[in-house]
């Protein structure tokens, strides 16, 4: 939704936003330079390496990477969209937002999605009170008693009671003037099979209610007293309440996911409830499906690690299994909280107690370590069939460890338990990760550094160059002659690059606070270290020209790579004219690379 208005509100809230002012309400920043230093806010360390450039307006991590304008800091620190970042600055500042027409459809929408958000914190409001304060909510509280929630719990996650009878939320909230559509819509309240007229969904359970992460209640789930069936009811799926993208409880960890550094993920509400209730804030759990993709991603933005704390039975086991393969594509770091005793973290909590449990996130598993003992746990290992099963299975595992030290840790416990000898468990390790028998890891070493390094100059020069565009447009079209856009060494600096060409193209300013935004978050987070990194002594248009050459020369070597292979693939189909032509291809851009290197 941009207009000309938006776009003007927008760049007047950056421009009389000070990024230092509103960072330094937040992190303590000591002044280097031109630049301000202090403790990263968004994860946990003791030197700092978080830097803000007040000249540029940029902020950057360079231990997280996080980065961005004063908006992106703002959204990250106080957990809002981008836009209500702005609109909290603006507000701050005293400047108020420009009328927008909306569509009457849209005004309808927005009427309906507050209409039903206004109605789950009654629905929250009214079960809290069937417990708290009626009647109905004395055997709830006995329940509540029996596993050992506190009042002080009850109250800070509003706990609820739904009595046993079929309309008292209904007619309680159609006194109150709430229509029979929009009780259906919230999935409060269900149609009658038979006949006309509708009836309460949640009756005769404990109810616990479900929040976003900003602490709107969008849902609830509700327990059953006694043994009854189903064990769990909860609200169906609606605008407000989707299960794959919800943690429970995570409106109350944030804070302390991201000062600990990582969150537990546990299976049940009652297991995070107890969890929480025992000083353990930096909990939240799944709504009763596996854990999700978004779910990962979500908590990603608080914290790099994961804990799994999930039920000790062989379900639960399962369930870490599957989330752990969800979490690996992401990057996340993990670790498998095991519970000794007791079937969840809810029954060793009230068995134990809560120094129990504190103690207990200290003996987090890494990732491999607990594979590997879930596999020796699982396979039958007396046998010679078996040892070889275990041994398979765990190879995975081992390929991934990336340190020496402890790969060999590993085999050398593979070693005594299986009871294979050594050699031979190392020569399948380097059968499975396809490599040559003789090669010897360190040999292999200083290629892989020397390969870094060169990544890392390259890398450094694209964000000089991107520096060098921000503060003067003009220079994209040299560097574009130079360097095709579309073949930038690096892939996240080509997207940066290819956006301010297309924002030149439009004519569209290239220092526009909205637009940074669709760049995506790795790409933003990018472009704030360009602006935030020290360019290194050198003035900024010397560094840039020689940028320039890195990149030209990097950019030679791979066109000089691609025409190589075709020439080769060409020669090999016996198309010998075309394989020449590609050849001398090759060797005019040898040449160009060699005039280079020889200036
Ligand atoms: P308690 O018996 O209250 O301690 O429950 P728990 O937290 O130990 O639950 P359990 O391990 O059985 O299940 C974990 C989670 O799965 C629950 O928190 C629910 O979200 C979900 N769940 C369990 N049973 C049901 C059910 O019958 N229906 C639905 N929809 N979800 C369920
Ligand atoms: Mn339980």
């Amino acid at each position: 939704m941009r207009s000309e208005a938006m776009d003007e509100f927008v760049e007047r809230v950056r421009s009389e936003s000070d990024i230092l002012s509103v960072v330094a309400s937040y992190v303590p920043l000591k002044r280097k330079g031109n630049r301000y230093w202090g403790c990263c806010p968004f994860h946990q360390e003791k030197t700092p390496s978080f830097s803000v450039v007040p000249d540029q307006g940029f902020f950057y991590c360079f231990g997280c990477h996080a980065g961005g304008n004063v908006f992106k800091f703002l959204s990250l620190i106080e957990n809002v969209s981008y836009f209500e970042a702005i609109k909290l600055q603006a507000e701050k500042l005293n400047i108020s937002l420009p009328q927008q027409e909306k569509t009457g459809q849209e005004l309808a929408k927005e009427q309906r999605i507050a209409d039903l958000r206004k109605i789950q914190e009654m629905a929250r409001d009214f079960f809290h009170s069937c417990l708290t304060r009626t009647r109905y909510g004395i055997p709830a509280k006995a329940y509540f008693a029996s596993r050992d929630i506190r009042e002080d719990t009850i109250a800070a996650f509003q706990l609820g009671f739904a009595p046993d009878a079929y309309e008292k939320l209904h007619d309680a909230f159609v006194r109150r003037g709430i229509s029979e559509s929009l009780l259906l819509e919230s999935g409060l309240v269900l149609k009658k099979q038979s006949g006309s007229g509708v009836y309460d969904r949640f009756r005769n359970r404990v109810m616990i209610p479900i929040a976003d992460e900003r602490g709107h209640v969008v849902g609830f789930g509700g327990r059953v007293l006694d043994e009854g069936l189903p064990k769990y009811l909860n609200s169906p799926e609606t605008v407000l309440f989707n299960k794959r993208r919800l943690l429970f409880g995570l409106d109350r960890a944030h804070q302390a996911i991201r000062q600990e550094g990582y969150a537990i993920v546990v299976e049940g509400y009652m297991d995070a409830i107890s969890v929480y209730a025992a000083g353990v804030q930096n909990v939240v759990a799944s709504l009763g499906t596996a854990f999700t993709l978004e779910q990962c991603r979500k908590l990603l933005r608080y914290a790099p690690e994961i804990y799994f704390c999930y039920d000790s039975d062989d379900a639960g086991q399962k369930a870490t299994l599957r989330a752990l393969g969800i979490v690996r594509e992401t990057g996340a770091q993990v670790k498998v909280l095991i519970v000794p005793d007791g079937k969840d973290p809810d029954e060793f909590i009230r068995k134990h107690g809560a120094a129990a449990f504190q103690a207990l996130t200290k003996t987090a598993l890494p990732l491999a370590e607990y594979q590997i003992q879930y596999v020796l746990q699982h396979t039958d290992y007396s046998t010679l069939e078996g040892k070889s099963s275990a041994l398979s299975q765990v190879l995975p595992v081992l390929k991934e460890s990336v340190n020496a030290v402890e790969l060999n840790a590993y085999v050398a416990r593979l070693t005594r338990t299986l009871g294979i000898d050594e050699g031979i468990i190392q020569s399948e390790i380097r059968r499975y990760s396809g490599q040559p028998q003789n090669a010897v890891q360190t040999q292999r070493a200083p290629l892989r550094q020397a390969v870094r390094q060169v990544d890392n100059a390259v890398c450094r020069a694209g964000r000089i160059v991107i520096r060098q565009v921000w503060q003067d447009v003009g220079a994209l079209a040299h560097l574009t002659a130079m360097v095709p856009l579309e073949q930038f060494p690096n892939r996240l600096q080509g997207m940066i690059l290819r956006f301010f060409a297309e924002r030149l193209q439009r004519s569209e300013a290239v220092q526009d606070a909205l637009a940074i935004n669709e760049l995506g978050e790795e790409a933003a987070a990018e472009l704030s270290r360009a602006l935030v990194e020290d360019p290194g002594g050198q003035d900024l248009m010397t560094a840039y020209e020689d940028c320039v050459r890195v990149l030209r020369r990097e950019y030679l070597k791979q066109l000089y790579d691609e025409h190589r292979l075709r020439a080769d693939a060409m020669e090999r189909e016996g198309q010998d004219t075309a394989a020449l032509q590609e050849l001398a291809e090759s060797q005019r851009i040898q040449k160009e690379i060699k005039e280079m290197d020889d200036l």
